[in-house]
Parts: structure tokens; sequence; C-alpha cells
């Protein structure tokens, strides 16, 4: 008798809750408003997130040391509620004859409090930071400096949040045996910067991806307790999001939809990109008011004289018509996961951005624009997923993204 009541109890409860915390909400233009622009922190010279990345950061380096210790600190001092681990493993290479190089990849997660391991799906948002060893001094802004900062950024939007959001279902009653009922889910969300995604020599199965292929065969052998919604690491991994040869801004970034089955979060991504341009949001559209105010001869127009220019698109793919799907086509550091049955989305231009594995590939020939609209977009992507809506900071970060605004319209005045 007592058994079953309380688990009707429970039933009950759990459907409440339902109704109050599941359903996944597309965010609103209030929230998408509000997300903070990465402003000053990514001045390449001496940006907090970003310049202490662009630095030659071989494996095994001290540049790649100083790199990771440069994040480890950031979630230690800026993000303490993120669990931070490091996985490491060791390879020889093709040049670096019996020497063993080591390889460290960073994981740095944020779960529901309440929650027990192997109860946590998550999203997980995915940058190499080492660089390649050749040319000499490379720095790999776009590869993957640039994404790497994205992703600490994205995780500090979103900690405020998710704070409040858990608060405030812990306060509404939320349990752990509402999960084990099956009526509610856990959703965290995992920021994973890899060691070693670029080869020592030329570009093989075996000389390549070396932090990546260690990581997911380890993911693949922490096994969570018995009966967890996740039997392993890798499985608790709802969408593998990778972020790769961000930050250039001509030409203009295109993204094809490599996965026919991650195609609903590329629509998500597309839909996103749709209304941040929609609201002026993104500052390297030519359409941004900061740049349309100002004809090529730097005479002001008035608003009759304004031509508004074809607005680019970097998920241009949306409809996908034909059924080409690329994807595996390009070999990235999702390879060793998406063997293991790990749903994959790639962000990563084809073509190449023009300064891919080039000297040039450094922080003065990224569009600061471009890799602020990436940050708010792949922020408004994970804000959407953890449904974050409502506790979103509308009011001050409103005014910061003014701030933040302000500043980047006196630099887009200064270029033209
Ligand atoms: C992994 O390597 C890092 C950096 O070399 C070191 O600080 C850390 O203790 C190592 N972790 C493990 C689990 O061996
Ligand atoms: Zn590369």
């Amino acid at each position: 008798m007592k058994p079953t009541f309380s688990l009707i109890l429970h039933a009950l409860q759990g459907l409440l809750l339902v109704v109050v915390s599941r359903a996944y909400t597309v965010i609103s233009d209030d929230a998408l408003t509000s997300i903070p622009r990465p402003g000053e922190d990514f001045d390449i010279k001496n940006g907090k997130l970003l310049s202490p990345i662009l630095q030659p950061r071989v494996p095994g380096s001290q540049g790649s040391t100083n790199v990771l210790k440069h994040f480890v600190d950031f979630f230690h001092n800026d993000l303490p509620q993120w669990k931070v681990s490091l996985q490491n493993s060791t390879s020889k290479t093709p040049v670096t004859g019996n020497k063993e190089i080591p390889f460290v990849n960073l994981i740095a997660a944020r779960d529901p409090p309440w929650a027990k391991a192997g109860e946590v799906g998550y999203l997980t948002l995915v940058a190499h930071y080492d660089s390649k060893r050749t040319p000499e001094g490379f720095i790999g802004a776009t590869d993957s400096a640039a994404p790497c900062a994205m992703l600490m950024h994205t995780a500090r939007s979103l900690d405020e949040a998710l704070t409040k959001k858990w608060a405030v279902m812990h306060q509404a009653g939320i349990k752990q045996e509402d999960y084990d009922l099956g009526l509610e889910e856990h959703k965290g969300i995992q920021i994973i910067l890899l060691d070693g995604e670029e080869a020592f020599d030329q570009w093989t199965k075996k000389d390549s991806i070396y932090g990546s292929k260690s990581l997911a065969a380890d993911m693949e052998a922490t096994f969570h307790p018995a009966l967890s919604t996740y039997h392993n690491a890798i499985s608790s991994i709802h969408l593998f999001v990778l972020l790769d040869l961000l930050g250039e801004g001509t030409p203009t970034p295109k993204i094809p939809s490599y996965f026919k089955l991650t195609h609903w979060a590329y629509q998500n991504m597309a839909t996103l990109e749709d209304r941040l341009r929609a609201q002026s949001l993104l500052l390297s559209s030519p359409n941004h008011p900061s740049r349309r105010s100002t004809s090529n001869s730097g005479r002001i127009r008035t608003n009759s004289q304004q031509l508004k220019r074809a607005e680019p698109k970097w998920f241009w793919d949306l409809d996908k018509s034909n059924d080409r799907w690329l994807g595996g086509l390009i070999e990235d550091d999702h390879l060793p996961f998406m063997a293991r049955g790990v749903d994959v989305l790639h962000l990563i231009p084809n073509p190449f951005p023009t300064v891919w594995h080039k000297a040039t590939d450094d922080g003065e020939h990224l569009d600061m624009d471009t890799v602020g609209d990436w940050t708010i977009l792949v922020t408004a992507f994970a804000a959407e997923w953890l449904d974050l809506d409502g506790y979103m900071d509308v009011q001050t970060t409103k005014k910061r993204a003014a701030n933040d605004q302000q500043a980047g319209n006196m630099v887009s005045k200064t270029e033209l």
C-alpha cells in the first residue's frame, strides 16, 4: 500500500513539474538582446580572454602549458561552480622520434546541483587549443584560438542564468526522484578544449586529432553507476558542437549542414542567425546601423539614400533541398566521437578561411565583429538548448550590450 501511494504522489508531482519546466522554449527577443558581447575581453593585445591564447601552443611546449593554465585559471577564478578536469595522454609523432609527446584536454562542466553522475545530458561545446608546428611562429587565430575564447565567453555568459534556473527549479521542489521516474531530464553544459588536433607532419589518420582520439576512448571507458540514464561518459553527450576555423570576416563564412541527423540543430542555429540579423545584433552585417550611416566616400547618407545591401547568411543550407551531406568529408576532432555514436554539429566554414594554415592566421587578421557575432550566436543557441529564457539578466546585460554596441560602433567608424 505505502509504496504505491508514494509512487502516485511522486508521479503527480512529476506531472506538475513537467508542465513547469520541460517544454523547449524558443529564446525571446529580450533574452537575445541581453546576451553580452565579449567587448574588450577579446582585444588581441591585452584582452583578458583572447590575447593569452594568441601565442604558439604546440603540444608539449611552454606555450601550450601557458594557454592551458589560462583556461584553468579562468574557470577557477571566474566560474568556480564549473567542474574542471584534465585528461592526459602521450603519443609519439612522425617528427619527434621516440619521445612521448604529452596531450592534455580540458573538460569543464556544469551540472544541476542535485543531479547524480550519469543523469545529466550535455550540450558539449568543443574547440581545439593546440596550434600547428609550421609555419614557424604560427598563431592559429581562427584555428582555433578565437573559438576557444568564444566558448569561454559563452560559459561565462550563461553561468548566472544557470544558477538562477536551477535555484527556481529547486524551490519548485524538483528532486532526484522526479528524474528517477523519468518525468524530468537533467540538462547540463560541457566545454571541451582539445589538445593535439593538428598533424605534426602531414595529416593522416594517425598523425592528427591526438587529444580527441584519447578523450573519446577514455569517455567510452568511463562508466556511470549501474541503471544510470547514461551508461558512460560519452553517452552523456547529447550534442557535440565543434567550432573550428571561425573568425575570418571576408569572405563571408559559409557553414554547410554536414549531418542529416543534426540538421534540427543546424536549423535552430540558422533561425537564431536570422533573428539576430533582423534585430541588428550582428556587427559584421553590412547593414548594421554603424556601417550603413556612412557612404563609401565618407559622406553621411540620409535615410532615404541608404541602400540595403544583401544580408549575408552563414547558415545558408537551411532548406537542404538536395540530399547531399558532406559530413565525414572534413576530418576533424568530431570523428572519434561520431564513430562512437555521438551526434555532431560541425561549425566549420566551407571553403576554409583564406588564412588557413598560413602565417597570416594571426590576431591582426581576425575580424573582431565576426568573432563577437559568432560568440553571441553560439551563446544564444546554448541558452535556448538549456531553456534559459527568463533567466538571462535582461536588465544589467542590456546596459552592457548597449555599452559594447557603442564601442563596436566606434571601431567600425574608424575602420571606414
Ligand atoms: C595531466 O597533466 C597536467 C598537466 O601536465 C597535470 O597537471 C595533471 O596533474 C595531469 N592529470 C592527471 C590525472 O594525471
Ligand atoms: Zn588547423
